[in-house]
């Protein structure tokens, strides 16, 4: 038995970052089925040199010969550019990854203490505005733009659902809603409706029992998120509102270099680092690795392999909580290949 990883490192950073991520794998040994790699092409620059940001063959080799993937990140340009379109919004759509799950914690100073910070971001993956159905109008008094937002009541059941399994598995079991039904009664409303009434579900009846909900619009759960972040265990959100929060919570631990999510479907699995390509940074040597290689981890344990993914998860924390090697976002000194050494050496 093996497991078929696809690799797509992407942009930027991804190209030095998701490396670490396959050594995290490599370094487990037997804990898991022997992994075997494979190198997929996506992102901007593919683009700018074969004209498409997502080959067939990368879409066709995961879906027919992949168990999972690791995506590192894209570059996508601020200014609409004829003919490209961001491959990781696609590739979310094709795979059915309905999911995205974003878990933001805190290393405590010692491994005795609670970490300060500790929710899981459930946003949904697919709908909301990055159906990106935008359209530009020109009327007599200049421009006019449009976009459509989709929420359908089957994304958000799947969305719902999945926070609850999530909020099960943990100890504090609370799921809050975001949302703005305050305004976008329609949009939003179907959203905090559908989510609400998942555990009533005659088919999950008494399942979500001991799962307690609480919901918050959006703009005070940003608020409260900087103020009192330990009231949150697990946030589910439509897209947008998921997206800039777990960018907003990534702040809270520190830097987004730390910060992992997997994408998840029903059939496919993939690890994905929150941060973008980091321009400002690239080909330097100091992207931190670790989002990455917690990526690789929360992966592993979306596929079952729980102790493979505690030695990652543990190694991780060790190296934070030590400081000794740490890159300069985390206000060290240290470099992307020598944080991944550390890490390697811990596993
Ligand atoms: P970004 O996440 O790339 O960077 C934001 C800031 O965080 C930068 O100062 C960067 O240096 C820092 N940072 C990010 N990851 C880091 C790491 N691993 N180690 C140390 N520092 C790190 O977001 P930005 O700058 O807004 O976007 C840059 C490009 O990335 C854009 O083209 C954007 O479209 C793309 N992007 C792609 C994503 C994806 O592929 N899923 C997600 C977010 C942005
Ligand atoms: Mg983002």
């Amino acid at each position: 038995q093996s497991l078929k990883v696809g690799l797509i490192p992407g942009d930027g950073i991804g190209v030095e970052v998701i490396p670490a991520a396959k050594e995290a794998i490599l370094a487990l040994g037997s804990d898991i089925p022997k992994p075997e790699f494979v190198d997929l092409a996506a992102g901007f620059e593919h683009f700018t040199r074969h004209g498409t940001a997502l080959p067939d063959e990368t879409v066709q080799i995961m879906k027919e010969e992949c168990d999972c993937a690791l995506f590192g990140a894209v570059s996508s340009p601020t200014r609409k550019v004829v003919g490209y379109s961001s491959p990781i919004v696609a590739l979310r759509k094709v795979l059915d990854l309905y999911a995205n799950v974003r878990p933001v914690i805190s290393v405590a100073a010692d491994s005795s203490q609670k970490p300060a910070v500790d929710l899981v971001v459930v946003r949904e993956n697919t709908e909301c505005l990055y159906v990106k159905q935008e359209e530009l109008k020109f009327t007599e008094n200049g421009k006019e733009a449009r976009a459509t937002r989709l929420i359908t009541e089957r994304a958000s059941r799947h969305i719902g659902q999945m926070a609850f399994e999530i909020a099960k598995g943990r100890p504090r079991k609370h799921v809050t809603i975001i949302h703005k039904s305050n305004v976008l009664s329609v949009t939003d409303g179907l959203f905090r409706e559908t989510v609400r009434e998942v555990p009533t579900l005659p088919e999950l009846a008494g399942k979500y029992d001991d799962v307690t909900i609480a919901e918050q619009i959006v703009d005070s759960a940003v608020y409260r998120l900087f103020r009192e972040p330990q009231i949150y265990d697990v946030m589910v959100a439509p897209n947008l509102y998921g997206d800039i929060l777990s960018d907003a919570a990534a702040a809270l631990v520190g830097s987004l270099g730390l910060v992992p999510s997997v994408n998840a479907g029903d059939k496919f699995i993939m690890g994905e680092p929150v941060h973008g390509s980091a321009p400002d940074i690239v080909g330097q040597n100091i992207a931190n690795p670790l989002a990455s290689i917690r990526s690789a981890a929360l992966m592993l344990r979306f596929l079952g392999y729980t102790k493979g993914a505690e030695r990652i998860d543990r190694a991780v924390e060790e190296v934070v909580r030590e400081g000794r090697e740490l890159t300069p976002d985390l206000g060290g000194k240290g470099t992307t290949t020598g944080v991944t050494e550390a890490v390697l050496k811990k596993i």
